[in-house]
């Protein structure tokens, strides 16, 4: 039975064991700290495998041709690619390195789309040469490089083209992409180029469709649907003025989560009810067959997923002011409260039942930096050093963000399920630091 009164913010398999400990994937994680060390990232795999489910069968009950995308740079892992392939997840990697990961991992090629606003040409030659499924062309400059590259190795390639549809949504400056003033994608306006130099110089390119991503951590319906109606708008430009049949439309990214009990996100649910009948009654409006609908989540399938654990370290009341309990990670493993004024949620994971001396306290990094701090002004048990604290909702963007900041190792990653824990990344050790170092032999 789950003890935790209000799972909004958990792993869908915590719960509290008899000594009070948080477990995940029955997994106490007092003893995952005991075995492998602080601060630890832990992914619940039933709860990624449950979100990616969600996000499957709430499009298969309302619409016919479908492929959901794993966003891979919200937490680009082997072990996560792997378990996405099986479950029938594609992959949407934004670099050579993530491109790497995945072909290393074995997952189905076909279904690998590569993003991004400026791939190199040797980015550009492993995809074409590795056969993966599409690339998404962001601008002309690319255009040129795809087609060049295509001809040399006498293939001819699937594409995208990534419009940017003049979206405005409400999220943080730096994580909104679909308004016009955005280094992503085309302009609306130079639609027509586009089609016109795939016409007259770009014979090796297959233009498949058009894709978009407004932004990420989105809590509303409409634009998701505003998005739909612009880009099938240029599927019957693009059909009627130059006699191209598109059929697919990716719509990026998915809906945002809960950080913390305000965060009202929408459901998955909802997102695929508004975004197939925007599909379904615009294609009828404008005489179009249905295209192949494509969405690239990450936040929403790994977020939830992870928590991280952090030993709680020394403690400093100001005067008058306030108490930081500083921890043994920070802004370098979870980067997103200095960069974007992410709020978060923290639990005391060695003494989940108590509810004594509560305190005001703000959770700080380890790192020199007076903005480290993971979370600011948190009602919590009193904290002792050695206590472990569990930050929720760490599963995206944190150690895929992470960086090795005052030379600290990135911490482990361990994956849980049904009483077993496996690592699924190493911490990493001085030694991997230093190992890319070099001293010129005349400072010795
Ligand atoms: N597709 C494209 C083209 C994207 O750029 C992104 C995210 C996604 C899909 C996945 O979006 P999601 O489902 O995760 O919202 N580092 C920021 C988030 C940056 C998102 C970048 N693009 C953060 O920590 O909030």
């Amino acid at each position: 039975m789950i003890k935790i009164k209000d799972m909004k913010l958990f792993p869908m398999t915590a719960d509290i064991n008899s000594e009070g400990h948080l477990t995940i994937g029955d997994c106490d994680t007092i003893e995952l700290v005991n075995k492998y060390g602080t601060p630890l990232y832990v992914i619940d795999e039933k709860a990624f495998k449950y979100k990616s489910n969600e996000y499957i069968n709430s499009l298969k009950k309302r619409y016919q041709d479908f492929l959901v995308l794993y966003a891979a740079k919200a937490f680009a892992c082997t072990s996560v690619f792997k378990i996405a392939d099986q479950i029938g997840l594609g992959l949407d990697v934004v670099s050579g390195g993530e491109l790497y990961f995945a072909l290393k991992t074995n997952v189905n090629k076909k279904n690998i789309y590569f993003h991004g606003n400026n791939k190199s040409l040797e980015e550009i030659d492993l995809a074409i040469s590795s056969d993966i499924g599409k690339i998404i062309c962001d601008n002309f400059y690319e255009l040129e490089l795809v087609q060049n590259i295509a001809e040399k190795r006498n293939k001819n390639i699937d594409i995208l083209i990534r419009l940017t549809p003049g979206i405005e949504c409400h999220t943080h400056e730096y994580i909104k992409t679909g308004h016009l003033d955005s280094k992503f994608g085309f302009d609306l306006e130079d639609y027509d180029d586009v089609l016109n130099f795939i016409k007259t110089k770009g014979k090796n390119l297959l233009l498949k469709g058009i894709h978009a991503h407004i932004g990420s951590q989105i809590f509303e319906l409409k634009p998701f649907a505003d998005t739909i109606d612009i880009l099938l708008e240029q599927f019957k430009y693009t059909k009627e003025k130059h006699k191209i049949e598109l059929t697919e439309i990716n719509i990026g990214g998915g809906i945002g989560i809960s950080y913390t009990k305000e965060d009202d996100p929408i459901t998955i649910d909802k997102w695929a009810e508004i975004t197939t009948s925007t599909i379904k009654e615009k294609c009828k409006t404008l005489n179009l067959k249905l295209p192949k609908l494509i969405c690239e989540p990450g936040r929403s399938l790994i977020g939830p997923s992870g928590i991280t654990l952090y030993k709680a370290g020394s403690t400093k009341q100001v005067p008058n002011g306030r108490k930081f309990i500083a921890v043994d990670g920070g802004m370098a493993d979870n980067p997103r409260p200095i960069t974007y004024q992410a709020k978060y949620t923290a639990v005391l994971a060695n003494k989940m039942n108590s509810s004594e001396n509560m305190e005001l306290v703000t959770i700080a990094g380890r790192y020199c930096e007076t903005g480290d701090l993971l979370i600011k002004d948190i009602l919590l048990p009193e904290i002792k050093a050695g206590d472990i604290i569990a930050v929720l909702n760490t599963g995206a963007y944190n150690y895929s963000m992470s960086s090795n900041y005052n030379m600290v190792p990135r911490p482990a990653c361990v994956l849980v399920n049904e009483g077993t824990s496996e690592i699924i990344i190493e911490r990493e050790t001085y030694s991997d630091l230093i190992k890319s170092h070099k001293t010129p032999k005349r400072f010795m």
